[in-house]
């Protein structure tokens, strides 16, 4: 991990001319820079964000600056049913879709419950993404080349995932671990969708998106948004090494056959051993598919 930190990353340089890229959270970091290189690989691009005028605005110069086609979904990622929905209008459209980019995601230093007390990062950063990549997977399967990015983090290594107390009822809940917990479980399920497409000619990785600048962590309150500011920021790279890295995974001919790998940006990394554990990979896919309402 250390090693890959410092190791040169791989570029290219692929045109996604009649491409569609499926991207959420594209209002601002890592998902906004992934938005702006595939764009101006000449890929159409689709958002899925939870802001309508943030999405308006950021389609906008997408449209203008890269002469790309460019539309939004609303969803906030908090409310399963509105993941369920945008999930169903991919699937209805017209819409090819070569690359889906899952990205959305926040930290939360509290415990705090979405409406249907499910753990909100849990909730936005695994079974969002769960759901979309478990409805879209038939439609990607029409077109056998297509890849699919879960963007993760090295935070999966701090764990956290107890899948017989994922609303944290039993213990003592910390940013990290809820973090880690999120993270770990979309790790494990990567595993499991990597299996049930192999043959289907449709990938799916994971990969950390680099520490860089963004506005992960805003929505905390001002002691650790001070702490961010002062302190964590001075170490963080610019988004765009994140964007060229999902340019990389998403285009990059060498990776066309690569499926159900962890990369440090664009290099393949050994995720943590608890990210790993087949049998607990099969019960957070139950639980999530139920969960999600899947069955
Ligand atoms: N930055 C890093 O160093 C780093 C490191 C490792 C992994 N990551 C991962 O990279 C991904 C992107 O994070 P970032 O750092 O770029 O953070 P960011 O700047 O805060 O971007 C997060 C994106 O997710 C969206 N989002 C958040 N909550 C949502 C919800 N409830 N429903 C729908 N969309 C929601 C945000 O929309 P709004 O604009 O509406 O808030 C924004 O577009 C995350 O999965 C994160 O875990 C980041």
């Amino acid at each position: 991990m250390m090693a890959n930190n410092r190791a040169e990353q791989h570029h290219c340089d692929v045109n996604l001319k009649g491409k569609r890229c499926v991207l959420t959270g594209t209002t601002s970091g890592v998902g906004w820079e992934a938005a702006k290189t595939l764009a101006a690989h000449q890929a159409s691009i689709v958002m899925i964000n939870r802001n309508q005028e943030k999405s308006e605005k950021a389609c906008e110069i997408i449209r203008s600056t890269y002469h790309v086609e460019c539309d939004y979904l609303i969803a906030d990622f908090t409310n399963l049913e509105e993941v369920h929905k945008a999930a169903d209008y991919l699937n209805h459209s017209d819409w090819q879709i070569d690359i889906l980019i899952n990205n959305a995601g926040m930290y939360c230093t509290r415990k705090t419950y979405t409406k249907d007390h499910l753990e909100t990062v849990f909730c936005v950063d695994h079974l969002a993404s769960f759901i979309l990549t478990y409805k879209l997977m038939e439609k990607l399967k029409k077109n056998p080349s297509s890849r699919i990015i879960q963007v993760n983090s090295q935070g999966h290594r701090f764990n956290g995932l107890n899948i017989s107390d994922l609303n944290w009822d039993k213990r003592y809940y910390t940013g990290l671990r809820g973090y880690g917990a999120s993270k770990t479980a979309q790790l494990l399920t990567v595993w499991e969708f990597a299996d049930l497409l192999k043959g289907s000619g449709v990938t799916i990785n994971a990969m950390h998106p680099g520490g860089v600048k963004s506005a992960i962590g805003e929505n905390n309150g001002p002691l650790y948004r001070w702490y961010k500011h002062h302190f964590v920021t001075k170490f963080l790279a610019d988004p765009s090494i994140s964007g060229q890295a999902l340019h990389y995974l998403a285009a990059a001919p060498e990776l066309s056959e690569v499926s159900g790998q962890y990369f440090n940006l664009t290099l393949v990394e050994k995720p943590s051993p608890h990210a790993l554990d087949r049998e607990i990979g099969k019960e957070i896919w139950s639980i999530s598919k139920k969960i999600a309402g899947l069955l």
